[in-house]
């Protein structure tokens, strides 16, 4: 048994729903608190720019309520660290985002946009948040993020997930590998997107992963078994890889 590993439960798509026909339900907060008491160690929120799924006042109801560590997701933009440093929530991370885009493709170019996110690391980090950056599992990404200082980083799980048979395994050693890398560098592992019931377990077995963000499977799965269960039945699966 090595470290436990935690959940964090993301529950936009709660709001996506209940954005979809402009009612307060459901809601995002109750679902929040519901996923918490289900077992959730933590909750996670990406406030879009366009505001597509959670909304400012999501936020500020999510850091008044929870008694569990909330974690924002957020675009590297004035007015996104702006929200940030104002909530301070327990951790932040930082994702590309495109307006265009159904769901995050692809990691933050760590390397690429070292300049622009050098003084966001350190203002987040001044103010009390956990920085953890949302990147690509690449060697180059894990020193970028190393020489910003980033206490964590989230490994980027979409292809993997999206991989079958040995180009799957291929995909998952690449996880690993930088797993291992980011730990040796004295960084904290994170990893998430797309993961399921049925993807779960390789990625939850990689001993240097501390914490996996999952939500669009959870909050889908929960139309036909209640979050609560689902919330359950992932704590179950990701324990048993340990
Ligand atoms: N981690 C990050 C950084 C994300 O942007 C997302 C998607 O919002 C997730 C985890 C969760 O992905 P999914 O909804 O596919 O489980």
């Amino acid at each position: 048994m090595t470290d436990v590993l935690r959940l964090g439960v993301n529950i936009d798509h709660v709001a996506t729903v209940r954005n979809a026909r402009g009612s307060g339900y459901p809601d995002p907060v109750r679902a929040a608190l519901l996923a918490a008491q289900a077992g959730a160690d933590g909750i996670t929120a990406h406030l879009r720019e366009d505001r597509r799924h959670i909304t400012d006042d999501d936020i500020a109801r999510l850091v008044a309520e929870l008694t569990v560590p909330l974690n924002l997701e957020m675009a590297a933009t004035d007015e996104m660290l702006g929200i940030a440093l104002r909530h301070r929530p327990h951790a932040v991370c930082i994702v590309p985002e495109k307006r265009e885009e159904r769901t995050t493709e692809g990691g933050l170019d760590a390397a690429g946009r070292f300049d622009l996110l050098a003084p966001m690391v350190e203002r987040l980090a001044a103010n009390g948040s956990r920085v953890s950056l949302f990147i690509e599992p690449e060697a180059r990404q894990i020193d970028a993020a190393v020489r910003l200082g980033a206490p964590v980083v989230e490994l980027h799980t979409g292809l993997y997930c999206e991989l079958a048979g040995e180009a799957q395994v291929a995909e998952l050693r690449r996880i690993a590998d930088a797993a291992a890398l980011a730990a040796k560098n004295g960084i904290e592992v994170h990893a998430g997107h797309g993961l399921t019931f049925d993807n779960v377990t390789p990625i939850a077995a990689i001993p240097q992963v501390r914490e996996l963000n999952i939500g669009h499977f959870l909050i889908g799965e929960a139309i036909f078994d209640g979050l609560g269960a689902v919330v359950q039945r992932m704590r179950a699966l990701m324990d048993e890889a340990r």
